[in-house]
Order: C-alpha cells, then sequence, then structure tokens
C-alpha cells in the first residue's frame, strides 16, 4: 500500500474506564490476515460491560484496548497466505481482539482499519448493505460454536443444500441475535427446529425457519416443548438466555434422544446451575471465539456462509437498527443496547 492510512479508534483506556476516540496505529495484517476498512459494525452485550463484569469475564484484557466483535467493511490490504480476498472487497468478519490467545488492540471492531484472520472473514453480496451485514459475525460465531464444535453438540455442518435429517434441535432464546443465527444454521444442517420466543416473535421466526414456537414466558413451556418434540428425535439443545438451562435440561431429560445441551450463559454461571438439573443430562458452555481455533470457524466463514448469503439460504437477521453514524457514536449506543432490544441488531455506521 503505497501511503499508510490514518486510523482512529475508540479506545477504552482503563479497566472500567470511559470510552474515548483518538489516533491509533495502522497495522499490516500479518500471515493469514487481511485489513479492512470499517463502513459499520455490530454492538454486542459484552461490548458494553466494560466494569466488573470485564474483570470476571475477560481478566486478561490488557488496557488501553479496542473492543468490538462484529466489522463490516472494503478489503484494504491482504496478508501473505490467503488468496480468496482481493482489495475493494465487501465482506463482514468476527473481530477477535478480545480473545486470550489474541489480545491485542488492532484486532478490536471499534476503529477504521481492523486486522482480522483472515478464515473468519466471508465476502458478502452486493445487495447486502454494510450496516445490515454487521449483525452477523459474534452472534453468528457463539452460536456456531455451540452447535458444531465437537465439546458442543457436534451437530452435521450446514450447507447450502441440506438434505432433511428428521431429528429436532431445540432453540431457547429463538430471537435473540444468537438464537437467529441458530435457526437459519440449524435448518441450513438438515434439522427440523423446535424454538421459543415472546408470543410477538413467532413470526419472525417461523420466517427464519423453525417449525415450531412456544412461548417462552409460558408456565408451561417445557410440556409445550416436550410435545412439539413429540415421539421425534432430539439431535442436541441451545439453551440461551437468563432462566433458560434449567428449563432446557429438564426437556432435553425427557424427550428421546440427545441428551446434549450447549449454554450461552458465561462459563461459571453454566457450571453453578448444571449441577441444579437433571444429571443424566450433559451440558457444555459456549466461548463464541473458539471456532477461530478449529475447523468450525473455516466451514462457517468460508465455506457456508458467502454461497449461503449470495443464495438467500441464509439471511442476515435479526434486522439492523441503525442508531448512530461515527466511532463516538458507539457508547451511547451501547448504553440503549444495555435497555434491552428484542429481535433486532444495533448498528453503528461508521
Ligand atoms: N457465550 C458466548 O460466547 C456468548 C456470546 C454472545 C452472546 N451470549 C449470550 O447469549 C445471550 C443472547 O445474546 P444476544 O446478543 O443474541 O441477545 P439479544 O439479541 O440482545 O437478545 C434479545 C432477545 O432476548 C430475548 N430474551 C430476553 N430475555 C430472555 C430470556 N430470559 N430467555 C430467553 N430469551 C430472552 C428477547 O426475546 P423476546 O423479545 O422474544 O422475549 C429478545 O428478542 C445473552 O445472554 C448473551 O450474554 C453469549
Amino acid at each position: 500500500m503505497p501511503t499508510t492510512p490514518e486510523n482512529f479508534a475508540l479506545w477504552l483506556p482503563k479497566r472500567g474506564g470511559t470510552f474515548e476516540v483518538g489516533p491509533a496505529p495502522y497495522t499490516r495484517p500479518g500471515a493469514s490476515e487481511v485489513v479492512v476498512r470499517t463502513r459499520a459494525v455490530g454492538l454486542n452485550l459484552v461490548d458494553g460491560i466494560p466494569g466488573i463484569a470485564y474483570r470476571l469475564i475477560l481478566p486478561w484484557l490488557t488496557f488501553p484496548a479496542v473492543i468490538g466483535g462484529d466489522i463490516a467493511g472494503e478489503i484494504v490490504e491482504v496478508g501473505s497466505g490467503t488468496d480468496r480476498f482481493k482489495l475493494g472487497d465487501r465482506v463482514l468478519g468476527h473481530a477477535l481482539g478480545l480473545e486470550r490467545s489474541i489480545n491485542r488492540s488492532a484486532m478490536g471492531a471499534f476503529q477504521h482499519y481492523v486486522v482480522l484472520l483472515a478464515h473468519m472473514v466471508s465476502p458478502i453480496p452486493n445487495d447486502l448493505s454494510f450496516e445490515q451485514a454487521a449483525v452477523l459475525p459474534l452472534q453468528l460465531s457463539t452460536a456456531a460454536t455451540g452447535l458444531f464444535q465437537k465439546d458442543g453438540l457436534a451437530l452435521v455442518l450446514p450447507t447450502a443444500n441440506p438434505t432433511e435429517r428428521g431429528e429436532t434441535v431445540l432453540i431457547w432464546g429463538g430471537s435473540t441475535g444468537v438464537g437467529s443465527n441458530a435457526i437459519q444454521l440449524v435448518r441450513n444442517a438438515g434439522y427440523r427446529v423446535v424454538a421459543t420466543a415472546s408470543p410477538r416473535n413467532f413470526d419472525y421466526l417461523r420466517a427464519l425457519g423453525a417449525d415450531a414456537v412456544v412461548d417462552r414466558n409460558s408456565r408451561a413451556a417445557v410440556d409445550e416443548l416436550i410435545a412439539a418434540i413429540g415421539s421425534g428425535t432430539l439431535a442436541g439443545s441451545l439453551a440461551i438466555g437468563k432462566g433458560s438451562l434449567l428449563k432446557v435440561m429438564r426437556v432435553a431429560a425427557r424427550v428421546h434422544g440427545s441428551r446434549r445441551v450447549s449454554s450461552a450463559a458465561p462459563g461459571f454461571v453454566t457450571r453453578i446451575l448444571a449441577l441444579r438439573g437433571p444429571r443424566r443430562v450433559h451440558v457444555s458452555g459456549i466461548w463464541g471465539g473458539n471456532l477461530k481455533d478449529n475447523k468450525v470457524g473455516s466451514a462457517i466463514y468460508a465455506d457456508f456462509l458467502p454461497a449461503a448469503l449470495a443464495a438467500g439460504a441464509f439471511r442476515a437477521e435479526p434486522p439492523a437498527e441503525v442508531v448512530g453514524t461515527g466511532l463516538d457514536a458507539i457508547p451511547a449506543g451501547l448504553q440503549q443496547l444495555r435497555k434491552g432490544v428484542s429481535a433486532k441488531k444495533l448498528v453503528i455506521a461508521v
């Protein structure tokens, strides 16, 4: 690249500190890395809790830090060892700067130029806006980790032309961003989906591909899910959202098939709660960045997603709500996210 671009980042100067926009180095890509010019970032719950929760969830994080997991933009530089991209390609990617094994500000999404692992980046179709594409990465990765990793549900990987398998996957929390991705991934792997949400989101879940939907607030939700699974075989269950794990464990213990449950709750919460559920159910916690280190990462971002997005077999969901423009709009967006969203994703155009 002839001149080094000027980079700016939303810095978190210290643990529990206040975000501030400032200059940041432009970092060139290493082997199997790319640099993306950010055009939109998605906001996730983990981005908005830089105080005590970071100490528990991300104790290794060093400061000043650049956080953020979801990015869509254009490729501006390609490192050695990757031939999937050329300059100017429109892409989305999972920014992994917060991972224990990375812990690197150059790889946080909340800056103008972001270094990404090439196998965690997907080209996007021309008719998919950067804002809508930015809803996907972290929630997609989280769903894929829980569904497809060997230590999760170990389901068959998705393809654009799946074979129907006749087995059911239970997804509690289907209208969350993680759940919206999980429903579509599971359908594209050929499984039947039984999911929960609030009734206002039932049509949304059906449009994503859910075969049966149950009100997560119903007192009889466990029995209703068991009825919806019926005499079918359960291939595994995903527990997303506060209060979901024990209910999902009760369903898994009472139907035919897999007793594996993947939990999206933080690891220590999952471990404590799982002790209170039926013994014969096997629970594993999800860490949504783990797929970068095994075949699931490239299976999703390189093999599945580009073709599935282009063919319309997988949609960037939930719908984006653009709540600001520029890095300095991110803190207010994170405040808004903390109040809660329903079947939508808050996005900042950059
Ligand atoms: N382990 C990881 O690596 C990882 C990564 C990302 C997220 N997560 C966790 O996964 C969960 C979902 O995250 P997200 O970003 O996808 O959420 P989100 O999109 O912000 O979730 C919004 C949705 O949550 C649903 N909801 C609210 N309370 C719920 C509950 N008690 N049970 C089930 N659903 C509930 C609402 O559904 P209705 O309006 O239909 O009721 C709403 O549509 C969070 O707990 C998050 O901390 C974990």
